[in-house]
């Protein structure tokens, strides 16, 4: 599978430039590259940029998502078969190392590879050496890798969750790419971009703009889908649209309704803020310090949930200054269930 020509990368603002710099600057290089950022931030786009800058752009661009395969069928993946080497390995099978050979390989949320897969990652990096699944013979292949995560790394190999010493090799060089919300500057470019898609999309024949008010709101959110959820967000406002007038109304949660199950009725919204006020008897309190935390974590939940994951909000519902409610966003951060910990980083 030979990738199609790179997708343009869109965005003016500083922090976004610099990602750009970065990209061309170790693009050329023949070293491995890690890409971090939260969901959405584009760090697929940015690997192929990185193959397309570099010396092997004519070459094989592959790529695989290392979450979403389990280990056994990952590792067959990478490094291909030999016929017979397990149940329904009914003839030989090249892995994306022998067929990337000379070109790059990217390994999407590199974080999720077991330690098994890692430690054969490891010698690849190191000597081009790797044997199929139940194979004896060793190949040699020259590839370039850029991993992908979002996820702390240094902090998973403390922890033992990733190798040290895979992690030092893959990190030659890191581009961490920042979240929409720290480039405000362009959510407008990219929100009319996607919406000309949309409409275009539509066969209508023109973008009508977005009200200041409705370009305000897009420019408040906290957007912890980053642009992937812009791309939704302003695809729906558009086709919600009548296309006569100018977009005011934008939704940001699809499931918004007054019907939703268990969640957003004005009994139940009450029924929860009770449940987290309410004094648990003294008996029932088996850890103090336990139960303190899991009740700092719930309000801090409730009430990013309640103002959509913007910090400046949460903060103020709290009655919290913006850097107390980010030190407990951090002290909680494994805590706090997967939406909330992205909006945190
Ligand atoms: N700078 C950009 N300009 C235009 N579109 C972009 C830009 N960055 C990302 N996108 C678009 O946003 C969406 C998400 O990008 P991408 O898949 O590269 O993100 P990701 O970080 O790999 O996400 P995930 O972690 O969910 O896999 C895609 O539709 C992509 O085309
Ligand atoms: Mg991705």
């Amino acid at each position: 599978m030979r990738d199609q020509e790179p997708q343009k990368l869109l965005g003016d603002a500083p922090a976004f430039q610099a990602v750009l710099e970065h990209v061309s600057s170790v693009a050329p290089l023949n070293k491995p590259v890690l890409i971090i950022g939260e969901r959405g931030t584009g760090k697929e786009l940015i690997a192929s940029r990185v193959h397309y800058l570099s010396q092997r752009w004519e070459e094989t661009l592959l790529k695989i998502n290392c979450a979403a395969l389990p280990e056994s069928l990952l590792e067959s993946e990478l490094f291909g078969y030999e016929a017979g080497s397990f149940t329904g390995a009914g003839k030989r099978h090249q892995g994306r190392f022998e067929r990337a050979d000379g070109g790059t390989l990217f390994l999407d949320e590199i974080s999720s590879m077991s330690m098994r897969v890692q430690e054969k990652l490891l010698r690849v990096i190191e000597y081009g050496e790797f044997e199929r699944v139940g194979g004896t013979e060793t190949l040699t292949v020259n590839i370039r890798i850029i991993g992908a995560a979002n996820a702390d790394l240094p902090e998973m190999a403390r922890n033992g969750k990733f190798r040290e010493d895979l992690l030092d090799r893959l990190s030659f060089d890191v581009i961490t790419l920042p979240p929409l919300r720290a480039r405000i500057e362009d959510i407008e470019l990219l929100a009319t971009h996607f919406a000309t898609g949309m409409v275009k999309e539509l066969k209508r024949e023109l973008f009508q703009g977005f009200s200041q008010a409705a370009m305000k709101k897009l420019e408040d959110y906290a957007w912890p889908g980053n642009i992937r959820e812009l791309k939704n967000v302003v695809e729906r406002a558009v086709y919600r649209n009548d296309g006569k007038k100018l977009i005011s109304e934008i939704e940001f949660d699809p499931f918004n309704s007054p019907y939703r199950p268990g969640k957003n009725t004005a009994s139940s919204n009450q029924t929860e803020s009770k449940e987290i006020l309410t004094v648990v008897p003294t008996n029932e309190i088996s850890d103090f310090r336990q139960h303190i935390r899991d009740y700092e974590i719930s309000c801090l939940q409730n009430a990013l949930e309640t103002n959509r994951h913007h910090q400046q909000n949460t903060a103020k519902a709290l009655g919290l200054t913006y850097n107390q409610l980010r030190s407990y966003l951090r002290k909680y951060n494994d805590e706090l269930v997967d939406d909330e910990a992205q909006a945190t980083k």
